[in-house]
């Protein structure tokens, strides 16, 4: 094909497609590409791409660019996310987004962006499916926890029960036994504590989120686990369904710090910023590259992702492989949910 068919064919494309330079800026769009963002070819090449990123989102994406600068491959953007474009009448809308590595005359890195905007019906699509995996998880966390720690125990109380009736009738010592049997009862209690706590974290009825985040830390510290933490007062500045939302996600990004960071200790902070709530949870541990995550692998981040949303919040994950993980929740308090 010649070098003009080419170009019929980029011009021709359903999708938007950008093509954007190492430096960020943009470097060609087609046809759709106008369309879709409602600017010109002239007024969109040799800008930022991140005029067609929504505000608020534009630190987070100059970020993602360094890292797709430093792993360049053919993927789809975002981890499950629904991403939003913005166009010239400022109006966000929601897309999905492949990236391609290619390279320019001079061999420099372009990336070609194909942009597809994305129906209303097939959004509530997907919210809808991450909905349900994410329940399935909870369902499947709160099954583990009863099959490994309550069942455990009560199998423990038969077994030492049965041995405990056969010592009474040989006339053997039982102290010692039924002493073993309250050892098993106390553990049993302490699992059903802590799955009740999973299901509603009772510490939040009627209380602060502070004081919800300080036992959720006291209580993440154990087996050697340590947990640092800042959490200021803050105060009653959301309504029962934000504290929810933001308690879960902490418990999630420490969840995940005591799983996967490999190393024994996190960090926990809580504060008010003017009319930004921020919390974050910090390890210095191995990381990971949150752009090559599955979306159906990665629910608890999702669900993270999905209930900063509900605080009409910002979620920030950096994290790099051998450079620890930072999850930083911030909600703007005159837009979030108050009480
Ligand atoms: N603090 C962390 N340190 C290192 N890797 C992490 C950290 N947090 C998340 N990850 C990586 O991101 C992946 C996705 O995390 P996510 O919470 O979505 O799922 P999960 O913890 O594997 O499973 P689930 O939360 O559903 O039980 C993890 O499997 C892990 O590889
Ligand atoms: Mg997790």
């Amino acid at each position: 094909m010649r070098r003009s068919d080419f170009e019929a064919i980029f011009e021709a494309s359903p999708d938007a497609i950008l093509l954007v330079g190492a430096d960020g800026l943009i470097r060609g769009v087609n046809r759709q590409a106008e369309i879709m963002f409602g600017w010109s070819r002239e007024e969109m090449v040799g800008e930022p791409v991140e005029m067609l990123v929504p505000e608020a989102l534009r630190d987070d994406h100059r970020r993602h660019r360094a890292t797709y600068r430093r792993h360049p491959v053919s993927r789809p953007m975002g981890l499950g996310m629904e991403l939003q474009a913005v166009g010239k009448d400022g109006v966000g809308f929601p897309v999905e987004i492949s990236l391609g590595p290619s390279s320019d005359r001079s061999g420099e890195l372009l990336v070609v962006c194909a942009v597809r905007g994305l129906a209303q019906s097939e959004v509530l699509r997907r919210v809808g499916a991450a909905r349900v995996l994410a329940a399935e998880s909870e369902r499947k966390r709160i099954s583990r926890e009863l099959h490994d720690d309550v069942k455990q125990s009560l199998t423990a109380i038969q077994l030492h029960l049965a041995a405990l009736v056969e010592m009474m009738f040989s006339g053997e010592r039982a102290a010692e036994m039924v002493v073993r049997i309250q050892h098993d009862l106390d553990r049993c209690h302490d699992s059903l504590d802590r799955v009740i706590s999973d299901l509603m974290p009772l510490e939040l009825e009627g209380h602060s989120l502070e004081f919800a985040l300080s036992i959720l830390c006291r209580r993440a510290e154990e087996d050697d686990f340590v947990v640092e933490r800042d959490i200021r007062r803050v105060g009653d500045v959301l309504n029962a369904e934000g504290r929810l939302a933001a308690f879960r996600i902490v418990q999630e990004a420490l969840n995940n710090a005591k799983q996967h960071s490999g190393v024994g200790r996190a960090t926990v902070r809580y504060w008010r910023d003017g009319q930004r709530l921020c919390a974050e949870v910090t390890d210095a541990g191995g990381g990971f590259s949150p752009d090559d995550l599955k979306p159906h692998l990665s629910v608890g981040l999702v669900g993270m992702r999905e209930r900063s949303q509900i605080l009409g919040g910002r979620l920030t994950v950096s994290s790099e492989p051998g450079a620890g993980t930072s999850i930083l929740l911030e909600v703007p308090l005159r837009s979030g949910p108050r009480s």
